[in-house]
């Protein structure tokens, strides 16, 4: 039997340590949990990413009474962005959150499977990594490629 081993490196850095851009990112996605329409888990997500066209498109998780219907900070994000601007390829994104005490969290989220695979897409597109910073509090994780956080994805048919 052969064992195939896929390991993910992730960057554990602080604010300073990030660049002019990657700090503009977390600042805007951590803005964004403001926007956050979270009446029934009150977890509050932002996500902000950066287009090879130089603008950034910001993206809140937006509930709804039917909770399915909701929808992830990462997604609409992304599905904005891509609307808005079909043309321009996905640089770096950030995503950040405040849990249900309202306080930005110390462990950084990730985001969840459909987020990955959505983001995943554009990636793809963009035909290069695009890195992808978890803003916690005090700490930062940064992972090279959005395809770092989903090994053995679903790619093509
Ligand atoms: N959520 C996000 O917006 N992004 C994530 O990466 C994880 C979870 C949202 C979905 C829901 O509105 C709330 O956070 C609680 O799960």
């Amino acid at each position: 039997m052969k064992t195939k081993e896929i390991k993910i490196a992730v960057e554990v850095l602080e604010f300073e340590e990030l660049t002019p851009l990657e700090q503009t990112l977390v600042t805007r996605a951590r803005e964004m949990t403001s926007k956050s329409y979270a009446p029934y888990s009150r977890f509050c997500v932002g996500a902000a990413i950066a287009l090879s066209n130089g603008e950034i498109v910001t993206g809140a998780n937006q509930e709804n009474v039917a909770y399915p219907s909701g929808t992830c900070a990462e997604r609409s994000a992304c599905f904005y962005a891509h609307a808005q601007y079909p043309d321009a390829k996905f640089v770096e994104m950030a995503i950040a959150a405040r849990g249900t005490d309202g306080e930005f969290v110390t462990e950084p989220i990730s985001p969840c499977g459909a987020c990955r695979q959505a983001l995943l897409e554009y990636e793809t597109l963009a035909g290069a990594n695009v890195p992808v910073l978890l803003a916690g509090q005090d700490v930062i994780y940064k992972l090279q490629s959005v395809k770092s956080l989903l090994p053995l994805a679903f790619t093509d048919f």
